[in-house]
């Protein structure tokens, strides 16, 4: 297992620039097999879960290239299978995202049944709750999803109880061929979510209400394919910003859309964070002991969820109590007891977390547990007196590219070691 060696204690100063969005990055390479031709894909982030995506496409026949310059291009022509293995889903859950297009493409899909994680139990029963709207049906058995739709896709209303990402993804990408109009009322507003809705219009869908929690989509006989660049990474944003504000730091974020964080900015500031942003950068600075604040983590445009761990690691420093409430997922605070150990002051209790600051944070040999805890402990360790080793490092590196070059470029002092 590869671990992180960080010595806290450096401020971080200097120019960084953002990567694509993981959280779209897999859909559009999902989404890119529903056209017919190929399609283009520029700034994809090259991390574990992508090249994860591409086994999972490759797995169906679909030809995938990377060229030097990053970008991947996918051509769908030789797509003949429509089965995603139990051994790629369980190792990277948005692998059942290939439901709708499948769905789409050739009026079936076998998807193995995803696990739960190191952060709740994660259910997809309104993503198929939002495909049966649509005319699929389904049936379980062996830990398989068989999932048909004989007499072709047609429109629908579907309304989703909680606005889940991952269900209005799957719910538009069977939408967008299926014959006539679909609803989608009480869908997730993530900009993800917009970068998938414009992906898929640049493919020739014709969908409406982007941004907004009813979207209406107006079925189309075939996609084409096309060239599209995917947005920055927002919580790559927060995530370098929270780094920046535990060491003091100074930094340009470059590529990046501050209006996809302003929540964020928003909280931070009120902590006595400095921002400066314009176009596509960002400054961040900060000076002294942050103030204290409380969070609730909600869907768009709420407190995200993935910034919820990176930001109790800032607070566990902070000059006061502060309490976090996560409201999107039943088990996300798993990493509060490796934090604990390099002396943070968290109590939790259920879905909420007290943050007593502490004046100081100090070394400790910590595991991540999943992507985002893995993260926060690195940023805590970038404040911790002495030298912190983080293992099981994979989970931060499958979502965040180059994380450890980024950060060392900026002035931390940081060792990947096996
Ligand atoms: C996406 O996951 C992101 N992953 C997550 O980021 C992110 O935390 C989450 O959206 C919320 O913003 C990707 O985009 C690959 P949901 P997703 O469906 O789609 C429950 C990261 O760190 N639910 O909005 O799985 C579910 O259990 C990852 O980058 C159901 O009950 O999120 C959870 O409690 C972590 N039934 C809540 O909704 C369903 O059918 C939110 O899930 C679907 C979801």
């Amino acid at each position: 297992m590869r671990k992180y060696l960080i010595e806290g204690g450096h401020r971080l100063t200097g120019t960084v620039e953002i990567s694509g969005a993981k959280n779209s990055a897999l859909k559009l390479l999902a989404a890119s097999i529903m056209g017919d031709g190929t399609t283009r894909l520029s700034g994809i982030p090259r991390i574990s879960d992508v090249q994860t995506m591409c086994e999972v496409l490759g797995n169906l026949g679909i030809r995938i290239k990377e060229e030097k310059n990053g970008d991947i291009l996918i051509n769908p022509s030789s797509l003949k299978k429509y089965e995603a293995p139990y051994e790629l889903v369980r190792r990277m859950r948005a692998s059942i995202l290939v439901m709708g297009p499948l769905l789409s493409r050739l009026g079936r899909a076998r998807i193995a049944m995803p696990g739960g994680c190191n952060i709740g139990s994660r259910q997809i029963d309104l993503h198929l709750k939002g495909l049966a709207c649509l005319g699929a049906e389904f049936s379980l058995g062996h830990g398989y999803i068989d999932v048909n739709a004989n007499n072709g896709l047609r429109g629908g209303e579907v309304y989703l109880d909680f606005p889940s990402v991952g269900a209005t993804e799957n719910v538009l990408m069977a939408a967008v061929m299926a014959k006539g109009t679909t609803v989608v009322s009480n869908a997730a507003r993530e900009p993800e979510i917009c970068d998938l809705a414009n992906f898929l219009n640049s493919m020739g869908a014709q969908i409406e209400g982007i941004g907004t929690s009813t979207i209406q989509i107006e079925g189309v006989k075939e996609l084409h394919g096309t060239e599209y660049r995917v947005i920055p990474d927002r919580i790559e944003t927060g995530t370098l910003i929270t780094a920046t504000v535990i060491t003091g730091g100074d930094v340009l974020i470059k590529n990046t859309q501050a209006k996809n964080l302003e929540i964020v900015i928003s909280k931070y500031s009120h902590c006595g964070v400095e921002f400066n942003y314009a176009g596509d950068e960002l400054r961040v600075v900060c000076n002294g002991r942050i103030k204290p604040t409380d969070i609730s983590t909600l869907p768009y445009p709420g407190f995200p969820t993935d910034l919820q761990a990176i930001s109790v690691a800032l607070l566990s420093l902070a000059d006061g109590v502060s309490v976090i409430t996560e409201n999107v997922f039943d088990n996300r605070f798993m990493y509060v007891d490796e934090l604990n150990r390099m002396g943070a002051n968290i109590k939790v209790r259920g879905h909420q977390a007290a943050i007593i600051g502490v004046e100081k944070l100090s070394s400790a040999p910590v595991r991540a547990t999943d992507l985002r805890a893995g993260a926060a402990l690195s940023i805590a360790a970038l404040a911790a007196e002495g030298v912190t080793e983080i293992s099981d490092i994979e989970h931060i590196e499958r979502g965040y590219e180059n994380f450890d070059e980024k950060l060392s470029r900026l002035g931390a002092r940081i060792k990947r070691v096996k």
